[in-house]
């Protein structure tokens, strides 16, 4: 294992804000060169481009793009000289020469904090200089590992004041996106963190989260996994959805595994086996293009 996680991981794991090391950033494969060569190969329907406005207090939504003609290398260009942010998702599924470093990661997460983790998702993330991710929070545990440029994360509190339940139920249900309004006011219980290459984190489940990129090309990794807790626990908010809208209760998230929420999940379990298969769509759809030859290479479409 090359990543190194704190020694009382498996005390700490799932509450607190963990740290680790990782020697990635030194990989050719994340080069200018190196990032052009995955793009070029990486299924370009599956290419998620989003760009965002300033950060400010309320709700902040994010616009959708595409980069259906563009080279992998004028991707890159376009994202350093733009204002955009690309996720590669499953690239430990679609890129073969990622998957050892996905294995390594979650391999020695699974090592140090003693859970098994489902559902494992590495995103490569490439980002425009001083991007802001908006406020939000994701389903998923996630563990972000720094590979190029510097970006400033804050995480607040996983509780009700910063995020509300029937948003992460909305969540849940995939009838809205990830971002949820945001105060100014928030910031005194953030914690604040400066990543560079070689730095990893990862954090409590459902915290929320918002991210700066300084003025430079950023490459991040973003591992999404599940572990036995989290799964329940995204069951229970599943079922908690349907509590809220049909017996008008006002169910709390408990980020405990006791008998309420094993029967929401259970339940969960089953109302998803009795819908049909719907190919999951993302609620904001797509309007603009990727173009090296507008104000921020962000082309609107229909405008
Ligand atoms: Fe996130």
């Amino acid at each position: 294992m090359t990543v190194y996680w704190p020694d009382n991981a498996k005390q700490t794991f799932g509450t607190e804000i963990l740290r680790a090391d990782h020697p990635f950033d030194e990989s050719n494969l994340f080069s200018d060169d190196g990032l052009a060569d995955l793009l070029a190969r990486y299924p370009r329907q599956s290419l998620d481009i989003w760009t965002f406005g300033e950060n400010r207090e309320g709700e902040n939504p994010a616009l959708r793009g595409c980069a259906p003609r563009m080279s992998g290398k004028d991707i890159v260009d376009a994202v350093k000289n733009g204002h955009v942010w690309l996720n590669l998702r499953r690239a430990n599924l679609e890129l073969p020469e990622l998957k050892p470093i996905a294995d390594d990661i979650f391999g020695s997460l699974e090592a140090a904090t003693g859970r098994r983790t489902v559902k494992q998702d590495m995103g490569l993330l490439i980002s425009s200089p001083r991007v802001h991710v908006h406020y939000h929070l994701d389903i998923p545990m996630v563990a972000l590992f720094q590979l190029r440029g510097r970006k400033r994360l804050w995480l607040y509190p996983a509780e009700p004041e910063f995020a509300p339940p029937e948003y992460i139920e909305q969540i849940v249900h995939m009838t809205r996106e990830e971002d949820l309004p945001y105060r100014n006011a928030f910031d005194d219980q953030a914690r604040v963190f400066d990543l560079k290459p070689g730095m990893g984190l990862t954090w409590p489940q459902l915290a929320p989260h918002r991210v700066q990129n300084e003025n430079c090309l950023n490459v991040s990794l973003s591992c999404e996994f599940m572990t036995t807790a989290s799964l329940i626990n995204a069951n229970a908010i599943y079922t908690n959805a349907f509590l809220r809208q049909n017996l008008h209760l006002s169910p709390r998230i408990t980020n405990a595994i006791g008998p309420a929420a094993l029967g929401k999940a259970a339940f969960a379990r089953v109302h998803k086996r009795m819908q049909p298969r719907a190919p999951k769509t993302a609620p904001t759809p797509v309007t603009f293009e990727l173009d090296t030859s507008v104000e921020n290479c962000v082309k609107l479409l229909w405008a």
